[in-house]
């Protein structure tokens, strides 16, 4: 069989993505985002977004077909976010997906948002080994995963017990009142700072946490390191620091995040590591990561940071894999699932 040619269609939180890919060939990958419109609130609205969703889905839909140049007819499936995500956003994505499938007479498939960010890696460099080990990092998860097959095969191997990394970036950058998103600010601010200028804590790394979450991970006693750094500051009548306090958060984040992901690979033996989600642009994640990987002799995958922010082209291509898997599609009633497990790939 040729490469299957899918739509993918992503609007779990504030960005309504489409993507056309023809097997692992990206075809187009056209965003809307509704972040501006969050930005003053400090965090995703909902309801905003769901209308956000709403306005922007036909024209984004448009602008992909024509920039893949395709004939929808020609589609060998459709896939779409059925989770996780918000309810309200999800619903949009999932019922326009539902209405093409039905009007085209075409495979639906519901698939896990989450799965679709390890996925987009495969656009820039092919199959996956396997097992991989994929660094799942975004604004509302943060894992360590064993890959065995990307359409059917997922292990959580270790979570977040409280904040995600992403989530920590935001809070730590609305209490230096940077803005929203707080990631890209703190990643661009930190370029200017020194990382070893304050001595942040690393969550669960302590022996006796070890010995439980050896693959977890917590950022909220970060963050509330930083509040209280940030709090001692200011009455000490001092001025904050930004570029510096940005560069040791991180730092302490990204330390973590690589240490817990190497020593899962070691402990698997497992050769490959894919980076994944909306953190994975973050610079120093990317650069951390390639020395500690090259250093024990690990493979890195890092799709480009334009693919790592949530978008349409993801979900395309995780659609594509469990076709060519054989795996069978959903019901066209599928429901969104706000809660979507991680292990489940598809719906
Ligand atoms: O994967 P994503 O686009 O949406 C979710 O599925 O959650 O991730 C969004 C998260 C936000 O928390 C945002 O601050 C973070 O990714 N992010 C970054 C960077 N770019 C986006 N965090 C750190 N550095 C970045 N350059
Ligand atoms: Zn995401």
């Amino acid at each position: 069989m040729s490469e299957p040619l899918i739509l993918g269609i992503e609007s779990s939180c504030d960005e309504t993505g489409v993507g056309i890919v023809r097997g692992h060939q990206l075809l187009a990958n056209e965003v809307a985002s509704s972040v501006d419109e969050h930005a003053r609130f400090g965090g995703v609205v909902p309801e905003i977004a769901s209308r956000a969703h709403l306005a922007a889905l036909t024209p984004t839909l448009t602008r992909a077909v024509e920039s893949a140049g395709i004939d929808l007819r020609d589609l060998d499936a459709i896939a779409v976010t059925a989770g996780p995500g918000l309810m309200g956003a999800l619903v949009v994505g999932v019922s326009a997906a539902k209405a093409l499938a039905l009007a085209l007479n075409k495979p639906l498939y519901g698939v896990n948002h989450l799965i679709g960010h390890v996925g987009v890696d495969l656009l820039e460099h092919g199959d996956l080994p396997k097992p991989s080990l994929a660094l799942l990092v975004s604004g509302g998860h943060t894992n360590i995963l064993r890959i065995g097959d990307l359409a059917s095969d997922i292990e959580d191997l270790g979570t977040t017990i409280d904040d995600a990394a992403g989530e920590a970036y935001d809070k730590v950058a609305r209490l230096l009142g940077l803005g929203y998103p707080g990631g890209p600010l703190i990643d661009r601010a930190a370029q200017d700072g020194n990382a070893k200028a304050i001595a942040f804590p690393r969550g669960l790394t302590s022996p006796r946490d070890l010995a439980r979450h050896r693959w977890d991970f917590s950022f909220s006693g970060l963050k509330t390191a930083v509040a209280r750094w940030v709090e001692m500051e200011r009455r000490a009548d001092r001025e904050i620091a930004i570029p510096d306090v940005s560069a040791s958060f991180q730092e302490a984040v990204c330390d973590v995040l690589t240490a817990k992901a190497l020593d899962a690979c070691q402990h698997f033996d497992i050769d490959t590591i894919v980076l994944g989600g909306g953190v994975a642009a973050n610079s120093r994640l990317r650069g951390l990561l390639a020395e500690r990987c090259e250093a024990a002799g690990v493979t890195l995958r890092r799709p480009r940071p334009g693919l790592c922010t949530d978008n349409g082209a993801m979900i395309a291509v995780l659609g594509a894999e469990l076709v060519k898997a054989g795996v069978k599609p959903s019901q066209l009633d599928l429901s969104a699932d706000t809660g979507m497990p991680l292990t489940q790939v598809s719906i």
